[in-house]
């Protein structure tokens, strides 16, 4: 699926995402802040932001700036942040894989519900360590492949299903870290479940 695909497919969600996945992914970016530790004058990197559900969770005494693929997801985000009254957020339309932010722009880097709707996870995630700053925070909350190998290999099977509908169910958490070179700092369930999780990991560069 490329990039162009995704877009389409978020640009036509946008007045319906609140709707759909705002009460269900509440718990995770009500965890965000306490995980994120974020202190007056940092800067963070909300990547993804969508629609900006995010927003009321995150405080006004850092810097926050929002990047999406999506213009009408982005148009959502600016929309509540004018309700909002919040002056301490920028937006911009930028592909994760490619961003024009200078080495170590950031000192939190936040990818909710973000990771696994992109085609390719591992340069997405270097490019967050990029923009990241030396033992900044890189927090996902995300839907991870189950450990368990019957639910993981269905989940493996109805992901190119479910791709089409704008995430992947097959993201295996273990392999991406590998890959991209992170470890986990702390790790939560966001569902009783404990198939969506919150994941935090230092950036060692
Ligand atoms: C499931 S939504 C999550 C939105 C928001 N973070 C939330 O918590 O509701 C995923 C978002 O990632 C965006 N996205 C997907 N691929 C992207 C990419 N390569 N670069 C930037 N944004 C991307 C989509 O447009 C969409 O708005």
């Amino acid at each position: 699926m490329s990039v162009e695909y995704v877009e389409k497919v978020y640009n036509r969600y946008s007045s319906v995402y609140d709707l759909i996945f705002g009460k269900i992914f509440h718990s995770g970016r009500e965890k965000a802040p306490e995980l994120l530790q974020l202190q007056p004058g940092m800067q963070l990197l909300d990547v993804g932001i969508g629609t900006g559900l995010s927003l009321p969770e995150l405080p006004r005494f850092c810097s926050i700036t929002g990047i999406d693929l999506s213009q009408k997801m982005l148009n959502e985000a600016k929309k509540r942040l004018k309700k909002l009254a919040r002056d301490n957020v920028s937006l911009h339309k930028m592909d994760a894989t490619r961003m024009t932010f200078p080495d170590d722009a950031f000192d939190r880097v936040l990818a909710a519900y973000f990771i696994s709707t992109v085609p390719d996870p591992v340069a997405v995630v270097r490019e967050m360590k990029r923009v990241c700053k030396p033992k900044g925070y890189l927090l996902f909350l995300n839907h991870f492949q189950s450990e368990n190998p019957i639910l993981g290999s269905v989940e493996k099977m109805i992901s190119p299903l479910c791709y089409r509908i704008g995430f992947r169910t097959d993201l295996n958490l273990k392999d991406l870290l590998q890959r991209v070179g992170l470890k986990i700092d702390r790790l939560e369930r966001i569902d009783f479940a404990g198939h969506w999780k919150a994941v935090r990991c230092i950036n060692e560069k």
